[in-house]
């Protein structure tokens, strides 16, 4: 294939941590599915960044197939993307260490996302969950990715990619791509339903916060029915002053294609509890087919398990290229 018919390149990855839900399928799986054909896709069950906080090992394990599976019952094709388990291709750590010598401290205390999770975190913060961000710039570097496709959320760790990126590229001469981000139009940062000021957490403590992709229709009804709703009676979308009622609108969007401005007009004169209850059938057909792929995906133990062989050759093969490019331009001896 000639450089003018190679298609650009897409990485994304989610940690196996809680329970994939409908946030990571609006705000990440779905633009994964849907950029697919257009790009040379690579797509990582990121089991390294999972153990930035406390796992269970044999849950971890376990979630890791689920998160595998899912991403196939979301549409993703094994045979045209590159699917794989981080752990399996140690090149990430390798270039992560390399990367984290050209990070700067000040850069990494500034990441939100550090500030918020080690909160949570009490005394024994990790020094993994400060160096994550360093983590997923080699993901993403190792790749030479153009576009990651990625919630609202992840907007500082692209940012501080590119500068890594940037940085040493002007020191070394080129080596890495600048990758763009991607965030989907409507949906970006979905909220949580039981506190429409902080987001939508996969490993939130309380699941009534968020609507799991494997939840049963009924358990999808009650929590939307049950969700926070501010105190108007208009559906109208008002982030600012209205931010229960403008989440639930954001979420059917995103799940129905209509639009915003039609649900209003549609909604106009009626109830919250209407529109809630039209909210969950959406959501519930939305996973409904999901589920089914996943059920009959799911059992195939032996089938996953190849899968995730093929994809770990697959990338550790690009992977090596790089690695052994930086490793040459910061000075190292090649083995020989
Ligand atoms: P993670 O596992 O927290 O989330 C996976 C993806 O889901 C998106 N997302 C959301 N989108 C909309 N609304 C929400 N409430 C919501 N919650 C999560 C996230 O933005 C993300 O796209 N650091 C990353 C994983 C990662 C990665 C990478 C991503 C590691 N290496 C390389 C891209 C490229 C993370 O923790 O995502």
């Amino acid at each position: 294939m000639s450089d003018s018919e190679r298609k650009p390149v897409l990485l994304s990855g989610i940690q196996p941590s809680g329970n994939l839900m409908i946030g990571n399928l609006i705000g990440a799986l779905r633009s994964w599915a849907e950029l697919q054909d257009r790009y040379d896709c690579l797509f990582v069950v990121v089991d390294l960044h999972a153990i930035t906080v406390p796992q269970e090992p044999a849950e971890l394990r376990r979630r890791c197939l689920d998160f595998l599976c899912l991403y196939l019952a979301c549409g993703i094709d094994p045979v045209k993307s590159t699917v794989f388990v981080q752990s399996h291709v140690p090149a990430h750590s390798e270039l992560a260490w390399l990367l984290g010598c050209h990070t700067y401290m000040g850069e990494l205390s500034r990441m939100t996302q550090f500030k918020d999770k080690s909160k949570k975190q009490g005394e024994n913060i990790r020094s993994g969950l400060f160096f994550y961000p360093v983590l997923m710039a080699a993901d993403i570097l190792l790749y030479g990715a153009d576009l990651v496709p990625v919630g609202d959320d992840q907007r500082q760790h692209l940012e501080i990619t590119r500068d890594i990126a940037q940085r040493f590229n002007q020191l070394y001469g080129d080596v890495f791509t600048v990758p763009e981000a991607y965030f989907p139009k409507v949906g970006a940062r979905i909220m949580s339903l039981t506190d429409p000021t902080s987001k939508m957490s996969k490993s939130d403590e309380n699941p009534r916060s968020y609507v799991a992709l494997l939840d049963a229709p009924d358990v999808i009804r009650g929590k939307i029915r049950r969700a926070v709703t501010d105190s108007g009676t208009e559906v109208r979308f008002a982030p600012e002053s209205q931010p229960a009622i403008s989440n639930l609108l954001q979420i059917h969007a995103a799940l129905s294609g209509e639009s915003i401005p039609s649900l209003e007009s549609r909604f106009t004169g009626k109830g919250y509890a209407d529109f809630k209850e039209e909210v969950a059938e959406v959501v519930v057909r939305a996973v409904a087919p999901i589920q089914e792929r996943y059920r009959q995906l799911r059992t195939d133990k032996a089938g996953l398990e190849a899968i995730l062989g093929d994809g770990a050759a697959r990338a550790e093969r690009r992977a090596r290229r790089i690695l052994d490019k930086v490793k040459r331009k910061v000075g190292f001896i090649p083995r020989t």
